[in-house]
């Protein structure tokens, strides 16, 4: 049985890595098997970002200025390599596809090994027994799964559920300057408002930076 941060997470980089093992970009299921790695990848992502990284820095602030900066940077740069890969396959270009999947693979192992030597050692070290539990134990129900992306970004979302849920809008909320803007808790439209942003301008860049695919 699981107990530790560094167990369960690193046993998911072995389970993830293992879905792509001998992927050849040219083969017709290529396009299939790198998306059920995406959604995985994703999932494992969105575990750390939502629920890991920040009740580790909750207890151990220092972390979040370093190696958790650090992690969350290496989460931008994977996400656009992993879109790289899978607009090329799309396109049936498996040459550029296989060239991305490269530069993503080796970001990625050396992105985990940073995170299984140091950063989930120090998730350990400054949670307790119970609340590394509870974590383990919410992600075991689901907690903290990543969102469907199908549904728009709407005016009504707040501006940290906009930045959770669709990961690709955080460079236009931070563009329009709203990123932060009293704590994220406000809805997109208000925020949009308080900053002298035309509402429905944010609302379609967000929309096209959330699209599926992008
Ligand atoms: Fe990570
Ligand atoms: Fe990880």
């Amino acid at each position: 049985m699981t107990t530790t941060i560094t167990e369960f997470f690193e046993q998911d980089h072995k389970e993830i890595d293992a879905l792509v093992e001998g992927l050849t970009f040219d083969s017709p299921r290529a396009l299939e098997r790198f998306e059920r790695f995406d959604a995985r990848l994703e999932r494992h992502i969105h575990w750390e970002e939502s629920l890991l990284f920040p009740a580790a820095a909750r207890h151990a602030p220092q972390l979040q200025a370093g190696p958790i900066g650090v992690m969350l940077a290496e989460h931008e740069r994977i996400r656009d390599l992993k879109e790289i890969v899978l607009d090329a396959l799309r396109r049936g270009d498996a040459r550029t596809a296989a060239d991305g999947a490269r530069r993503l693979f080796a970001i990625l192992a050396d992105h985990n090994f940073k995170e299984e030597r140091i950063l989930y050692p120090a998730c350990d070290g400054s949670l307790g027994a119970a609340e590394r539990g509870a974590l383990l134990a919410e992600i075991g129900a689901g907690g903290g799964r990543a969102p469907k992306k199908a549904g728009p970004v709407t005016l009504e979302l707040t501006v940290n559920e906009v930045a959770d849920r669709y990961p690709r809008t955080r460079a236009v909320l931070a563009r329009y300057g709203v990123d932060l803007c009293c704590g994220g808790v406000h809805p997109i439209g208000m925020a949009a408002r308080a900053h002298g942003v035309d509402p429905e301008e944010l609302l379609g860049e967000l929309n096209a930076a959330a699209a599926p695919g992008r």
